[in-house]
């Protein structure tokens, strides 16, 4: 084992194998959602009856994650908001005896700490995770795209889950992926690689929406991450860099050539929640999930199909 790769390992080591913080960055704009995104945070949108973000804290409770870095900007407070006590809520539905959504509104609140950090200026994903340091400290940690949901599967029980625990047993930061259409690669963080085993890659560096000419392969970042603390040294030292932002993927390909930076395709499924496409997919795919409305809803699309 190399000097980095017992240095990350070691610190795994001393948190008993297993990674305990995430950050949720949400302080984006969420252009792609206005005028909605005006006074309403993108991740507060409902897919049927929950907001996006309760989606993704759900899978870090499942991935035994304690600790959750909220990172939120300006007009975000209603994200904060959510994860509080709501006194009037709850004593309505006590009196009214209607336990089980008194039990859903209080579900998480218990189950996991949130800290909530203010991104001041979107200035770019990397930043955000940057801030994130002081409550971080010198410990591997998850990172979960706050508008990107991973639904659980019978192979996969939490997306972040499977990162932490493929991070523990090779001992590496490590990434999801998946693979887009040519047509796409311009959309996401692209990873160039080699395959070194069976759904994993060995990251040699990472390229920002490139285009398709450029693209190194086609495979995307989908939005779940879990570093080594190193990434946080590569994002101090990292300068401004596509559209002025400060970027994860330019810090990634720094700890791919230093440390090293794992690839693999995850098992769950997956909503680009924060594209309109998506969002609504996810609406409609959640819906036909959701006992309450699943048959009203099959009907309905039935009888649209036909008409289309
Ligand atoms: P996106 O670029 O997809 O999100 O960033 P956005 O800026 O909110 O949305 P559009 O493109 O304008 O519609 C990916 C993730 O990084 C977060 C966003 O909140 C989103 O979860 N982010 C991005 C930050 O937290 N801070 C930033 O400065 C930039």
């Amino acid at each position: 084992m190399v000097a980095n790769e017992a240095r990350l390992w070691s610190s795994l080591g001393t948190m008993n194998g297993s990674v305990k913080k995430a950050v949720i960055p949400a302080a984006g704009l969420g252009t792609r959602f206005l005028p909605a995104t005006k006074t309403v945070p993108k991740e507060m949108l409902p897919i049927v009856d929950k907001p996006i973000i309760l989606y993704n804290i759900e899978e870090c409770i499942r991935a035994g994650i304690e600790d959750v870095i909220l990172v939120a900007g300006r007009g975000k407070s209603a994200i904060e908001d959510f994860f509080d006590t709501s006194y009037e809520v709850e004593d309505v539905l006590l009196k009214a005896g209607k336990t089980e959504l008194l039990e859903r509104v209080q579900s998480v609140k218990d189950k996991i700490n949130i800290i909530s950090i203010r991104q001041k200026e979107a200035k770019g994903l990397g930043h955000a995770v940057y801030i994130a340091q002081p409550v971080i400290g010198d410990e591997p940690f998850a990172v979960l795209l706050g508008d990107e949901i991973m639904i659980e599967t019978e192979e996969c029980k939490s997306a972040i889950g499977d990162l932490v625990d493929l991070t523990q047993k090779n001992g590496k930061s490590t990434v999801a992926v998946m693979p887009v259409e040519k047509a796409d690669v311009s959309k996401y963080g692209i990873i160039e690689c080699t395959e070194k085993s069976e759904n994993l890659w060995e990251v040699s560096a990472v390229v920002e929406k490139p285009s398709l000419e450029s693209a190194p392969s086609q495979l995307a970042l989908p939005g779940r991450y879990v570093f080594g603390p190193e990434i946080l040294s590569a994002l101090r030292d990292t300068k401004p860099g596509k559209n002025g932002e400060i970027q994860l993927t330019d810090a990634m390909t720094q700890v791919a050539k230093s440390e090293g930076l794992l690839a693999t395709v995850l098992k769950s499924r997956r909503f680009d929640a924060g594209d309109k496409f998506g969002y609504l997919q996810a609406n409609i795919e959640m819906g036909l999930e959701n006992a309450e409305v699943k048959e009203k809803l099959q009907h309905y699309l039935k009888q649209l199909a036909s008409t289309l």
